[in-house]
């Protein structure tokens, strides 16, 4: 299958928003997966293995490419005090900010479109006996549904890239945020030359989320690039693509469909100059 700017993009993506901020394709095609992934043992052995090299505790398991590394070095920059609220927006299955809250002692609300996702996490919360201080609701960046200042902390891994609106949903992580509190930003920064036309990743491209954190209120205290991120990436969606039959067999169709397209579209298209760690205060007192 070709994926050209405008042509046949492979998994029926399209540029459907919905009300609350989310592209249709991309909600859908999350609920398809995370309702497959406990049939799909193959999806899970190459998504640990690629993805973060097995480092990431398997109780905390995610779909994403984060490492235990990266995220001590999230905990550090965040500076979270004890007991805060630590909102994970795009939480997904809840794995990594789960891992954040049993490491900080944080209480945790997950934010997510996928009713899948928030069905998972928190069925993952109650098995890890972090039930008691985890919520998990529907949500996205733009109308995450909490009232300002809810959030101590601040967190998103993997997802800020898919925003339809991307100065709407920094507007909207400012607002929740306390006064002093930081957000850390985990994603990848978005060619707008290579995803011209394309679905989704093309409707709002940012190449440097730093301008446009400041421009939302923010202080941004740290915006480095995430060592290691290519080889990793390219690894795993090269090993799901290679997988395709199997995870049709194991997922189903359109949750295959979903995670062979988005393979297919980051390894031709080349779409993510970096994958970034951002660390953005809101200014206010300590
Ligand atoms: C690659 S997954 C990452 C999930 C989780 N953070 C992790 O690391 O496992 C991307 C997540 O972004 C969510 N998402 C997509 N578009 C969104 C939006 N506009 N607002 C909030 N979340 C969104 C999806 O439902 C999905 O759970």
């Amino acid at each position: 299958m070709s994926v050209t700017p405008g042509g046949d993009v492979p998994g029926n993506l399209g540029d459907e928003v919905t009300g609350p901020g989310v592209f249709v394709a991309v909600r859908d095609g999350y609920d398809a997966v995370y309702a497959a992934l406990p049939r799909s043992g193959t999806f899970s052995r190459i998504w640990r293995a690629s993805a973060y090299g097995g480092d990431f505790p398997a109780e905390f398991a995610h779909i994403g490419f984060l490492t235990t590394t990266e995220g001590r070095r999230l905990v550090d920059l965040l500076g979270l005090r004890d007991r805060e609220v630590l909102v994970d927006v795009a939480c997904g299955t809840g794995g990594p900010g789960l891992w954040v809250a049993r490491r900080t002692g944080a209480s945790l609300i997950g934010i997510d479109p996928s009713a899948a996702g928030l069905a998972a996490a928190r069925q993952r919360a109650a098995g890890s006996g972090l039930g008691q201080r985890a919520r998990f609701e529907l949500g996205t960046f733009e109308r995450t549904g909490l009232p300002g200042g809810t959030a101590g902390g601040l967190m998103s891994i993997e997802a800020f890239q898919y925003a339809p609106d991307k100065r709407a949903a920094a507007a909207e992580l400012f607002r929740i945020l306390r006064p002093g509190g930081r957000l850390g930003l985990i994603c990848f920064e978005v060619d707008p030359a290579r995803t011209a036309g394309v679905p989704v990743l093309g409707a709002d491209p940012v190449p440097d989320y730093a301008p446009l954190l400041e421009g939302a209120g923010f202080t941004v205290e740290a915006y480095e690039e995430t060592p290691g991120w290519a080889e990793r990436v390219y690894a795993a969606f090269a090993a799901i693509i290679g997988a395709a039959d199997t995870l049709t067999r194991e997922m189903g169709e359109q949750a295959a469909a979903s995670v062979v397209a988005e393979a297919m579209v980051t390894i031709q298209l080349k779409p993510y100059p970096r994958r970034i760690l951002a660390v953005a205060r809101k200014p206010g007192p300590p």
